[in-house]
């Protein structure tokens, strides 16, 4: 751990909404008063009936419930669209940056407003009515963001699906929240190569029939459009009027569902709902970023992920920011892409996320010297644990030493970031999400649930609500309450360990469930072994995380396979390709091992302490091996292991 601290430069001190004394302030009003503060704050966005109760939460295990400004009406797109309108009309509201650099293009607010009112009318005319769920499976283009906000402006409820899941994939998201609609487009295109969305549309509509598909025309590549059911985005926007009002919603109307990973069973439906979220996702957009007007706000997240939802879309637009999309990949057409675009439209603000920063510090510095980076001012990093050697380049090459980091953290189930620096307040440490957001009260608790103080480690919940907090799984509130309220009675469990410093600062140590970070993408364990275990060839999987140097961490399988079955290398690459046709490419296996048996206990609970310690290479410190029903599978699991040093 680095030991390193970085104070607020004075030119970020000079200019930031936030010094240390006002955060020490705001945050002990946030909760010694949760009420009044957010009471106050919630004023920042336009509600249509003001709401007269702030919060009404409750962590009570047998009665969780989370409300807030629950007598509040709002709109959510006309907060993201309508009232720049006549303010800001002519500012750009999206930048948007094609995946080939000689294509790009400007959205103002104005030219937004437009575009919303036409999806939505297009929604309308295809059915789409208040509390219908629509299924979004869109590229990085502008129209997913006008998609999402067309769905908000008529009360309807968005469930993206990240544009790199398998059919199958999108097939059980669909299914799960009885979506009857689907908005693709042709083809995606991601650092050259055409990713054929419409085509896996179809695939996933045999298996979970939908009414309507709404195609956006991307690369014009040759699709096939099913009679009666499917329809081109620029036909239907052709005959649509260019205005829709917007709908009155509840503040506790759910907004939108996004699929996430969790430890066990199929993804979880998150619920996020209207008011709290955008009141939330807003202040911290504000804050955290520092933004201020004119600023230009690059997030280099997919809008598949909660960090696109927040920060590319719902927090930057409800406060007439300028937000960046970009349809490409960091190291395509070359490992300068990033700062080319950051150079092009001078961008101020850039947030991307670990697995980037170490990609593009392999590429060699060369690659980001010959830029010129003079616009930035503040970088930000979000998804897993930053590690200081990659914090030091960001900051050092990237930032010439000019720009302080905001190592973000947060969840899907979260809604907005809850622990992080503010620029103009807190003193970095490299490795180090440092303090909690205003309104947020972290603890670490042992494994009874025993609140630790002061400089400690253990497990993190968080005591008590937040505005941006989920309220329940789509469908399933008792899974809700199981997965997150049950471990530590009367907290939200986050899943993740955490170390706090003599300073108060929390660090981050990554999952201690069995859900994996790659890449800054969650995946749990057990989606991978279901999808394993159904190739006919396999008998028994387990996978657990192993370190690995550009994902933070990779996918390591232990497979058994079927009486008579050859442990071929061929076929290590057939279930590679089986995972990747079930999940999608982002779930591949890096190491499999063949091994005829797994550590289980006497009652046939697989060890997977023992198998992460094989698979980090570290098998001399295997602990107590004596309850294993048969100890001998552990030299043949040593003996064979894939992750050499
Ligand atoms: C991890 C992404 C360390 C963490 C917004 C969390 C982080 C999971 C950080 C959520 C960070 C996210 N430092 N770890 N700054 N940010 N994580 O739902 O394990 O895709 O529980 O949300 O990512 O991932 P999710």
């Amino acid at each position: 751990m680095s030991e390193a601290v970085f104070p607020v430069p004075a030119d970020v001190a000079a200019r930031a909404l936030v010094d240390d004394a006002k955060y020490q302030e705001m945050y002990n009003r946030s909760v010694t008063d949760p009420a009044g503060f957010w009471g106050e704050h919630g004023k920042r966005i336009d509600w249509i009936k003001p709401f007269t109760k702030v919060k009404n939460t409750s962590y009570d295990y047998h009665n969780v419930a989370i409300k807030w400004f629950e007598d509040g009406t709002l709109n959510v797109s006309a907060n993201c669209v309508d009232r720049h309108v006549a303010t800001r009309g002519d500012q750009a509201a999206i930048i948007w940056e094609g995946d080939d650099p000689s294509e790009h293009k400007v959205i103002t607010y104005r030219e937004l407003h437009v575009e919303v009112c036409k999806f939505a009318n297009v929604l309308k005319e295809q059915g789409v009515k208040k509390g219908d769920r629509v299924t979004i499976y869109l590229p990085m283009i502008p129209e997913a963001a006008y998609a999402m906000l067309a769905c908000a402006r008529i009360g309807a409820v968005h469930s993206i699906v990240f544009a790199g899941f398998s059919p199958d994939s999108l097939a059980q998201r669909i299914e799960d929240c009885g979506s009857k609609i689907v908005l693709t487009a042709d083809e995606g295109l991601r650092g050259g190569r055409k990713v054929p969305l419409k085509a896996n549309v179809d695939r996933a509509c045999e298996k979970a029939p939908v009414d309507s598909v709404v195609v956006v025309k991307r690369t014009g590549g040759d699709v096939k459009m099913v009679d009666g059911r499917d329809v081109w985005y620029h036909e239907a926007t052709a005959k649509v009027p260019a205005t829709c009002e917007p709908e009155e919603m509840n503040a506790e109307d759910p907004l939108f569902i996004l699929y996430t990973s969790g430890s066990t069973g199929k993804p979880k439906g998150v619920l996020h709902t209207s008011g709290g979220y955008l009141v939330y996702a807003s202040m911290t957009h504000q804050y955290v970023f520092d933004y201020q007007d004119g600023d230009i706000y690059w997030c280099t997240a997919d809008v598949g992920w909660v960090t696109g939802h927040s920060y590319i879309v719902y927090g930057p637009l409800a406060n007439g920011a300028t937000t960046l999309m970009f349809e490409g990949v960091p190291t395509y057409p070359s490992a300068s892409r990033c700062w080319d675009v950051v150079d092009k439209h001078k961008v101020n603000i850039f947030y991307t996320a670990p697995t980037a920063i170490r990609a593009l510090m392999g590429a060699g510095t060369d690659f980001v010297t010959r830029t010129d980076r003079s616009s930035l001012r503040l970088l930000g990093s979000v998804g897993e644990p930053i590690n200081p050697e990659a914090w030091t380049w960001y900051y050092n090459v990237v930032g010439e030493k000019r720009c302080p980091i905001v190592d973000t953290w947060w969840q899907t189930e979260t809604g907005g970031i809850l622990i992080t620096p503010l620029p103009g307040a807190t003193a970095l440490k490299p490795g180090s999400a440092t303090r909690p957001f205003f309104g947020v009260q972290p603890a670490i608790v042992d494994a009874e649930g025993n609140i630790l103080d002061g400089a400690t480690e253990g497990n993190l919940v968080i005591t008590d609500s937040w505005p941006g907090q989920m309220r329940t799984v789509y469908g399933d509130h008792e899974r809700f309450v199981q997965t997150y309220f049950a471990t530590y009675k009367g907290y939200y469990f986050t899943g993740d360990g955490c170390r706090r410093d003599a300073d108060g600062y929390y660090w981050i140590t990554g999952r201690v469930d069995d859900v994996i970070n790659v890449s800054g993408h969650r995946m749990g364990t057990a989606e991978v072994e279901s999808a394993l275990v159904s190739h006919p060839k396999v008998s028994e999987a387990a996978v657990v995380g192993y370190p690995h140097d550009l994902k933070g961490q990779g996918i390591y399988a232990y497979v058994t396979l079927m009486e008579g079955e050859e442990p071929t290398d061929a076929l290590k690459k057939e279930l590679v390709q089986h995972v990747r046709a079930e999940i999608g490419p982002i779930a591949s296996p890096d190491l499999i091992q063949f091994a005829p048996g797994l550590p289980k206990t006497r009652s046939g609970k697989i060890m997977r302490r023992i198998l992460r310690k094989i698979a980090e290479d570290s098998f001399d410190s295997l602990g107590d091996t004596s309850t294993l029903a048969d100890p001998g599978v552990v030299d043949d699991l040593i003996d064979n292991r894939q992750n050499r040093a």
